[in-house]
């Protein structure tokens, strides 16, 4: 089992060292090889996503990433900006079904800014489609120098692209999902409005009359948007573009508390893939020692689940992870009156001191 581990910036190094901390508490055996990636490679090597992070990446069954991205970096071509790395890997390795899971635990319901009942037991499953749409269109106009000129052009703009296959393979993704849990799939588009995301709901619906089983509608995206908060238990798997799943993973993932607490995969068609906290690299926070690791460390049982086969191992991180909520273990992010605030370290400790209590 050969796992890159690729930390990347702000708070990415911290929370990557209490998931590999974890892993290495299992009774397994895990190659793995660290390499730099995003605003870290670029400063070491002129780019961030160098050929030698890349080929790793692909060389392994899995990628342990932590996250990118700094605003020092904000003034520099958009090919050498350390987002550049993730969208690389992605793009590289066909990662085109993203799972973001939106999971209330119990012991956390309080920090939301939702009303308890509202949230309590919520258990999402975004699934974004992640190497189409406007963000692998063709973009227009370029800045290309540091004060923000366009070199005087005019217009600036990008286009939004699906192919059916593209369509095809991530609506089949969302019904087998589903399948596996309360057989509901709620597609979000913008029909209404553009013709990428007519030919989206269209096939959609043709891909459902192979899963008679499954329940499908469909709703628009900004209606999407504000069902989402105010009743966001009447969705299950909700499936949609690269944008629109963008912008709705973060809004369901505070619907959960904390950002802080929420992993996800990405996977290809070979089921290699990337895995990674939902949060960015929070560099207002970086280096302290305060971020909340438990997105990653629920990243890395993703990945033993879906790329490394080890169902047992993941079941344990999971538990390992409530076990410790239920002990009152709080980051600052979910810290709440009455419980117990750690930091970053203490928290991975804690996490594997749980599992080490398991046997
Ligand atoms: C995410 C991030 C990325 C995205 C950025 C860092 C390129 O926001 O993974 O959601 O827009 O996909
Ligand atoms: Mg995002």
């Amino acid at each position: 089992m050969k796992i890159a581990v690729l930390p990347g910036d702000g708070i990415g190094t911290e929370i990557v060292a209490e998931a590999v901390k974890v892993l290495n508490a299992l009774d397994l055996k895990f190659e793995m090889e660290t390499a730099l990636v995003g605003g870290a490679a670029y400063d070491a090597h002129g780019h961030p996503l160098p050929e030698a992070t890349l080929n790793l990446a692909k060389a392994s069954d899995a990628i342990l990433f932590g996250a990118v991205g700094d605003w020092k970096y904000d003034t520099l071509d958009r090919p050498l900006r350390p987002e550049q790395a993730i969208l690389g890997l992605r793009k590289n390795l066909g990662l085109f079904a993203n799972f973001r899971p939106a999971i209330c635990y119990k012991e956390l319901v309080n920090a939301s800014s939702l009303k308890p009942e509202l949230i309590a037991g919520l258990d999402i499953l975004i699934i974004r489609e992640l190497t189409g749409d406007i963000y692998f269109g063709q973009p227009r106009g370029r800045r290309v120098s540091p004060d923000g000129a366009f070199a005087g052009a005019e217009e600036a703009f990008d286009t939004m692209r699906y192919t059916r296959p593209e369509i095809e393979r991530i609506a089949r993704v969302a019904f087998e999902a589903a399948r596996k849990r309360s057989k509901r799939v709620t597609s979000v588009d913008k029909a209404n409005v553009l013709e990428t995301f007519q030919f989206w709901k269209d096939i959609v619906t043709e891909v459902h009359k192979d899963y008679p089983d499954v329940a499908l509608d469909h709703m628009y995206v900004d209606n999407a948007a504000m069902q989402l908060v105010k009743e966001p238990k009447r969705f299950d798997v909700v499936v949609t573009g690269n944008m629109f799943g963008d912008i709705l993973s973060d809004e369901a993932s505070m619907l959960t508390g904390s950002i802080g607490m929420l992993p996800s995969a990405s996977l290809n068609a070979s089921n290699q893939g990337l895995y990674e906290p939902s949060h960015g690299s929070a560099p207002d926070i970086a280096g302290k020692g305060v971020a909340n690791p438990l997105a990653t460390i629920l990243s890395a049982a993703m990945m033993l689940r879906f790329s490394l086969n080890q169902e047992a191992a993941a079941v344990r991180i999971e538990d390992a992870v409530k076990k410790v909520l239920a002990l009152g273990l709080r980051t600052g992010d979910i810290y709440s009156e009455g419980t117990t605030q750690v930091g970053t370290a203490q928290m991975g400790d804690a996490v594997v001191k749980a599992l080490s209590a398991q046997h």
